[in-house]
């Protein structure tokens, strides 16, 4: 899957991680849930000299504690009981590849020193080993938490951390790139209309507009879900505004109508039901920061209609 993004800030992100794939530095991605870090880990193993070794993923939160440590290092035939043959560990199965360590802050605290053995040595000990295994392992950290933070509480290791964080890629959130709305989501309208066997005619400008206005705390997960069931929904092959189930869409809007607080009064004698209409979008323009897409949305209106109305303002000698 490509990473689609129109973003400076991202595209530097990834120039970035595609300079470091070379290197066998270890790299910390750190972002938001959904924002695309396995991608971008992905993207390296490409971009690496190992592309044709193994890429393992494994995620710490996942799993528990002592399942963890016999998935990450493996064991040997009666180390515990139930180890009735001896396995070899995700460390041993990357060996020349890269490893993704997911939700790297969820480790047990004992875990990450075996962990940080592995990082300055090179060795893996198994679980009931006799000696260490030796491994050319590219290790790859995601945290959707900030992990300096774990290390100032306590939680994470401080000698792991900068281990880790040799080189950092931090992606931002989708609602810092709104502008990315845009192409991701008709990406995905292409792929699951395909999936769905329908034919795509495209995205009307209101639901557009929803997308956009939306602050994606799930981030391109979310929005992924959100098109897959808009495909699934939507007739004609056309994604239209009542396709889209957004979680929050009613409350945001709603929190933005009750607090439109300068319409003193809805009307007097001598006010027209036009100089009203403007008194409000006025009012929900200041509200949102001069936001056509935003103000169209949380008025219920399209992006057109408002700037119609913008410009008949402007005949009468109102600038908005
Ligand atoms: N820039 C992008 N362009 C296209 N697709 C993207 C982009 N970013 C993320 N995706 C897609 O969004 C989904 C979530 O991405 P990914 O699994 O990499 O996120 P994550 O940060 O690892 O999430 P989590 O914290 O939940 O594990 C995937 O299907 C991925 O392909
Ligand atoms: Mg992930």
């Amino acid at each position: 899957m490509e990473i689609l993004t129109v973003d400076y800030k991202l595209k530097e992100v990834i120039e970035l991680a595609k300079t470091v794939a070379a290197s066998k530095a270890t790299i910390l991605i750190q972002g938001e849930s959904g924002t695309g870090k396995e991608l971008v880990a992905n993207l390296i193993h490409q971009y690496s000299t190992r592309v044709n070794r193994p890429f393992i993923a494994i995620n710490c939160a996942a799993i528990p504690e002592n399942l963890l440590e016999s998935e990450l290092f493996g064991y040997e035939r009666g180390a515990f009981t139930g180890a009735v043959s001896s396995k070899a560990g995700k460390f041993e199965l990357a060996n020349g590849g890269t490893l993704l360590l997911d939700e790297v802050s969820e480790m047990d605290i004992r875990l990450q020193a075996k962990l940080l053995r592995v990082i300055q040595e090179g060795e893996v000990d198994r679980i009931g080993g006799r000696k260490p295994n030796l491994v050319d392992v590219r290790i790859i950290a995601t945290t959707n938490r900030n992990l300096s933070d774990c290390v100032r509480h306590g939680s994470f290791r401080e000698d792991l951390f900068y281990r880790l964080n040799v080189v950092n890629l931090t992606l931002p959130p989708l609602r810092e790139r709104i502008g990315d709305v845009n192409i991701i989501s008709l990406n995905f309208m292409k792929i699951f209309s395909e999936k769905n066997n329908k034919i795509f005619n495209g995205c009307s400008s209101e639901a557009m507009a929803v997308l956009e206005a939306h602050d994606w705390p799930g981030n391109v997960r979310e929005l992924e879900n959100v098109i897959e069931r808009a495909i699934i929904t939507c007739k004609n092959g056309r994604v239209e505004f009542s396709d889209l189930f957004i979680e929050s869409r009613k409350n945001k809007n709603e929190q933005n109508k009750s607090t439109y607080s300068n319409l003193d009064k809805n009307w007097e004698p001598g006010k027209t039901l036009n100089d009203i209409e403007r008194n409000v979008i006025i009012e929900a323009l200041k509200y949102h920061n001069g936001n056509r897409t935003h103000t169209a949305v949380a008025l219920g209106i399209s992006i057109r209609t408002l700037r119609n109305k913008i410009s008949d303002y402007k005949k009468i000698g109102i600038y908005v």
